[in-house]
C-alpha cells in the first residue's frame, strides 16, 4: 500500500499491506473507531505492522470494535474504551487518529457539519492535550478546513501546540486524483501520483496535475471534468450511499496510508513526502496560515514544507478560488475556539 518495499510485496499472495523498515514502538489511538470511518481505520491500523499498540475509543461501540479487530493474528495489542474512558484510551500514545463526528447527507457541504463537529473535535483535542501533549494528532473529521484549526487553538490554549504534530488528513483528495487520472489517462494509478494542495473541500482542493507526467496531457472539457471530479468526488458516494453517510471505506484506506506515513517519519525514514493540511508558511502572509502541500514528515513530525511549484494558468486560477474561501474556514475555526 506504501512504501515501494511494500507495493513490491503486494504481488506475493501472501503479502502485508504495510511497510515496516524498523521495529519501535508504537502506539496509536483512534477516537471515533466505532463509526463508519473508525472501524475499518481500526482494522487496516491492525495490520500495520508499525503499529504495536492500538486504543480503539467511541462513545458507542468501541470495545465490541476491539474485540473483533483484536482477533486479526497479528502481533499489535487492541484495548477498547468506551465514553468514560478517553484519558485512559489516550495514555501513552504517540500518534492520535481523529475520526469522531457527523457526516454529510446528501445536498450537504462540509461546513454544514461545522456546528457538531467543532466542540467534539475541540473536545478531543483538550483531551489530547491534558493526557499526551506530545502526541501527533490526525484530524479526519469534517470540516478539516476549519476543524485543523480549531485542534490547534485548543492545543494553544492549553500551552501545549507543537505545529509540527498536527496534520489535517487530505489524502484521499490524493488517492481520487491519482485513481481518476489514471482512469481518464488510460495508466495504472502508480503511474498518475498527483500532488492536491490547498484545502480539503470542494473549491479549496486544487489537483496539480500539470506537474504528473500523465496528468498534464489531459486538457480542455476533459481537464475541466477531472478537476471536478476531484474536488466533488466525495459527493459521488455522499448521493451514492442515499443518506447513509459519506466516504468510509476509501477514507479508511486513505487514513490507514497516511498514518502509516507519519509512523514511518517518526521511525526516521527520510524521504517520506505527501500532502497534508498543516500550519504553513506559505499563503501566511494572506493570513491564511494552514495549508496542504506536500509535506516531508520526520521524527517530529513535520520536517520540512515544500512550496507548491510551477502551476499552470488553470491551476493559478484554482488556487485563486480556493484561497479566499479557505481563509473564511481557518477563520471560522478559530472564531470557535477564541
Ligand atoms: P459515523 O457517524 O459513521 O462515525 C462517527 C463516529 O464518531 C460514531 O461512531 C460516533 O459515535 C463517534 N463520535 C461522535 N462523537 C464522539 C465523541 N465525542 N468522541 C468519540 N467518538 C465520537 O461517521 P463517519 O462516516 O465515520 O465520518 C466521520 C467524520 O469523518 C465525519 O466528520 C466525516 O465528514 C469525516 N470524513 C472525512 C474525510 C476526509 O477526507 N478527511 C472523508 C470522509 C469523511
Amino acid at each position: 500500500m506504501f512504501s515501494r518495499s511494500a507495493l513490491r510485496t503486494l504481488a506475493a499472495p501472501s503479502s502485508r499491506l504495510f511497510s515496516s523498515s524498523s521495529a519501535r514502538q508504537s502506539k496509536v489511538a483512534v477516537l471515533g473507531a466505532g463509526g463508519g470511518i473508525g472501524q475499518p481505520l481500526s482494522l487496516l491500523l491492525k495490520s500495520d505492522p508499525l503499529v504495536t499498540s492500538l486504543n480503539l475509543y467511541d462513545i458507542r461501540g468501541a470495545p465490541g470494535v476491539a474485540a473483533d479487530v483484536s482477533h486479526v493474528d497479528t502481533a499489535s495489542e487492541v484495548k477498547g474504551f468506551s465514553a468514560d474512558h478517553l484519558d485512559a484510551a489516550l495514555e501513552g500514545v504517540e500518534v492520535v487518529v481523529i475520526p469522531a463526528g457527523v457526516p454529510r447527507k446528501p445536498g450537504m457541504t462540509r461546513d454544514d457539519l461545522f456546528n457538531t463537529n467543532a466542540s467534539i473535535v475541540r473536545d478531543l483535542a483538550a483531551a489530547v492535550a491534558r493526557v499526551a501533549p506530545t502526541a501527533c494528532i490526525l484530524v479526519i473529521s469534517n470540516p478539516v478546513n476549519s476543524t485543523v484549526p480549531i485542534v490547534a487553538a485548543t492545543l494553544e490554549k492549553a500551552g501545549v501546540y507543537d505545529p509540527k504534530r498536527v496534520f489535517g488528513v487530505t489524502t484521499l483528495d490524493v488517492v481520487r486524483a491519482a485513481r481518476f487520472t489514471s482512469g481518464v489517462t488510460d495508466a495504472k494509478p502508480s503511474e498518475t501520483p498527483i500532488t492536491v494542495v490547498g484545502g480539503h473541500s470542494g473549491a479549496t482542493i486544487v489537483p496539480l496535475l500539470s506537474q504528473s507526467s500523465k496528468g498534464k496531457t489531459v486538457s480542455g472539457e476533459a481537464y475541466a471534468a477531472l478537476v471536478h471530479r476531484i474536488q466533488f468526488g466525495g459527493d459521488e458516494v455522499v448521493q451514492a450511499k442515499d443518506g447513509a453517510g459519506s466516504a468510509t471505506l476509501s477514507m479508511a484506506y486513505a487514513g490507514a496510508k497516511f498514518t502509516n506515513a507519519v509512523l514511518r517519519g517518526l521511525n526516521g525514514e527520510k524521504g517520506v513526502v505527501t500532502p497534508t493540511f498543516v500550519k504553513s508558511p506559505l499563503y501566511a502572509d494572506q493570513g491564511i496560515d494552514f495549508f496542504s502541500s506536500n509535506v516531508e514528515l520526520g521524527p517530529n513530525g513535520v520536517e520540512k514544507i515544500h512550496p507548491i511549484g510551477e502551476l499552470s494558468a488553470e491551476e493559478k486560477k484554482l488556487l485563486d478560488a480556493c484561497l479566499p474561501e479557505l481563509k473564511k474556514n481557518i477563520e471560522k475555526g478559530k472564531a470557535f475556539v477564541a
